[in-house]
C-alpha cells in the first residue's frame, strides 16, 4: 500500500497498475477541489472586467503566476508565460525566435533524444531560414557523451534544444553542461522540462536556461495548461506568437502596439482552471517535498529495474548508470511487437504506453521502431511492479512459440 494514494480518487476508484505517468499524472483531490471551487466561487474572464468577481479571478490567475516564479526561481513574474503544453510553449520559442533570428549559415543542435515536439518546429525553422539542424546522438550507455555536445556544438550554433530527461529512456542529461558549453559558443538553449519538473527542482537561474517549457498535466494538474520560461529580455524583443485580445496595447485600421509581458504571448481567454488546477499541484508537489517524491520513485524504480533484469526474455534500454537514470523504463520481449504486450498488459490491470513515444529519430537511430514503456511516480507501489512482471510472464509465455530465435 502507499500512503499518497488516498489523495488519487481515479487509483483508488480503478485498482489498476498506473505505469503511463509520463504521459500524463494522475490527479490529486486537492488539485481537483481547487478547480471545483474556480467554477463555483470565482468563474469570471481575468483582465476583462471592472467589477469584484473578474477582479478576484484576475487576482487567482496573476498569483499563479507569481507562484510558478518561485517556483523555479525566475527572476521576474513576466518571463512566466501560460500555454496550453510544453508543446505549444516550444512552438511559440520556434516561431517568435527562431524564425526571426536565424539564418542560413546558421546551426540548429538537438540532442536525438528530442520529443517531437522540440524537433519538428527546429525542421520548419531549419527549413525556412535555411539553417542547418544537426544532433547529438547517444551512446552505447543511451546517453549524450561529453565529446559528442562539444563536437556538435560550434561556432555556428544559435540554438541548442535538449531535453532534460527523456521521455522514452528515462536518461537524464547533463544540462547544466550543456547550457554553460553552448553559451560559450553564444548559443541560445531551450530546455523541454517536461519529463523532469515533476521529478526534480529546477532552478532557472542557476542552470541559465535562456527557455524552458513544461506541461501541468505531467505534473498533477489539469490537462490543457503549460508554461513557457523565457529570459525578460529575449521576450521582450520577440514577436508575438498569436495575436487577438488581450495581448494588444492600442488597435488601428492599419497597425498595432503590443502590451507588455507577460500578456503579449496570451492572446484570448485563457484556460484559467488550468492555472488555478497548477497552482494547487504546485503547492500539493511543494508540501510533499522532492525529496520525499524522489525517495519513494527510487524505491520502486530501484525495485522495478531488479525485477526486470530477472527476465532474459526482456530488453531493457536504461542506462548501466543509476544517477543518471529517472523513473521511465522501456523495454521489450524479443521478437514480441510492443502494442501486444501492452494489450497483454492492460487484460491484466496494467497501463503502459507502448510505440514510439513521439521520438521516431531516436527509435530509429537505436535500430527499432517502437518500445513499451513503464513510468513511475511517487504514488506507485511493489505491487503495480509486480502486476507488471505477471503480466509480462503471462505475455512471453503466449508468444513463446512464435518467437523466431
Ligand atoms: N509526451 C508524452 C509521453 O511521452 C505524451 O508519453
Amino acid at each position: 500500500m502507499n500512503e499518497f494514494i488516498k489523495d488519487f480518487p481515479l487509483l483508488e476508484n480503478r485498482k489498476i497498475a498506473y505505469l503511463d505517468s509520463a504521459a500524463t499524472t494522475q490527479k490529486p483531490i486537492q488539485v481537483l477541489e481547487a478547480v471545483d471551487s474556480f467554477y463555483k466561487n470565482y468563474n469570471a474572464n481575468p483582465h476583462r472586467g471592472a467589477y469584484s468577481l473578474s477582479i478576484e479571478a484576475t487576482e487567482m490567475y496573476e498569483n499563479t503566476r507569481t507562484k510558478i516564479a518561485k517556483f523555479i526561481n525566475a527572476k521576474h513574474r513576466e518571463e512566466i508565460i501560460f500555454s496550453k503544453n510544453a508543446t505549444e510553449s516550444l512552438n511559440l520559442i520556434a516561431y517568435s525566435y527562431g524564425l526571426d533570428n536565424l539564418n542560413k549559415d546558421d546551426e540548429i543542435v538537438l540532442s536525438i533524444m528530442e520529443h517531437h515536439s522540440n524537433l519538428v518546429p527546429w525542421q520548419n525553422v531549419a527549413k525556412k531560414t535555411g539553417a542547418k539542424l544537426n544532433y547529438m546522438y547517444i551512446n552505447e550507455n543511451y546517453e549524450l557523451s561529453d565529446e559528442e555536445i562539444e563536437s556538435k556544438i560550434t561556432d555556428k550554433t544559435k540554438i541548442v534544444g535538449i531535453t532534460h530527461i527523456s521521455n522514452v529512456l528515462g536518461t537524464i542529461n547533463n544540462v547544466e553542461k550543456i547550457i554553460k558549453y553552448a553559451h560559450k559558443k553564444g548559443a541560445v538553449v531551450v530546455v523541454d522540462a517536461a519529463q523532469s519538473i515533476q521529478h526534480m527542482k529546477i532552478d532557472v537561474q542557476e542552470l541559465d536556461a535562456d527557455f524552458l517549457a513544461f506541461s501541468g498535466h505531467k505534473m498533477l494538474s489539469p490537462l490543457g495548461i503549460g508554461v513557457l520560461y523565457g529570459k525578460k529580455q529575449l521576450l521582450n524583443n520577440m514577436n508575438p506568437f498569436l495575436m487577438g485580445g488581450d495581448m494588444i496595447e492600442y488597435v488601428h485600421e492599419q497597425e498595432t502596439t503590443f502590451a507588455p509581458l507577460p500578456n503579449k504571448f496570451e492572446a484570448g481567454t485563457q484556460n484559467v482552471e488550468g492555472v488555478i488546477g497548477l497552482g494547487a499541484a504546485i503547492d500539493y508537489i511543494e508540501n510533499l517535498g522532492y525529496d520525499k517524491i524522489q525517495q519513494k520513485e527510487a524505491e520502486i524504480v530501484d525495485y522495478a529495474l531488479q525485477e526486470l533484469r530477472k527476465l532474459d526474455y526482456l530488453t531493457l534500454y536504461v542506462t548501466p548508470n543509476r544517477k543518471h537514470h529517472s523513473s521511465v523504463i522501456s523495454f521489450n520481449i524479443k521478437g514480441v511487437h510492443p502494442h501486444d504486450v501492452a494489450s497483454i498488459l492492460d487484460s491484466n490491470g496494467v497501463c503502459v504506453r507502448s510505440g514510439n513515444h513521439c521520438a521516431q529519430p531516436l527509435l530509429r537511430s537505436m535500430g527499432i521502431d517502437s518500445t513499451c514503456r513503464a513510468s513511475i511516480y511517487f504514488y506507485n507501489t511493489k505491487e503495480d511492479i509486480d502486476k507488471l512482471v505477471y503480466g509480462l510472464n503471462k505475455a512471453y509465455k503466449m508468444f513463446e512459440k512464435y518467437i523466431v530465435k
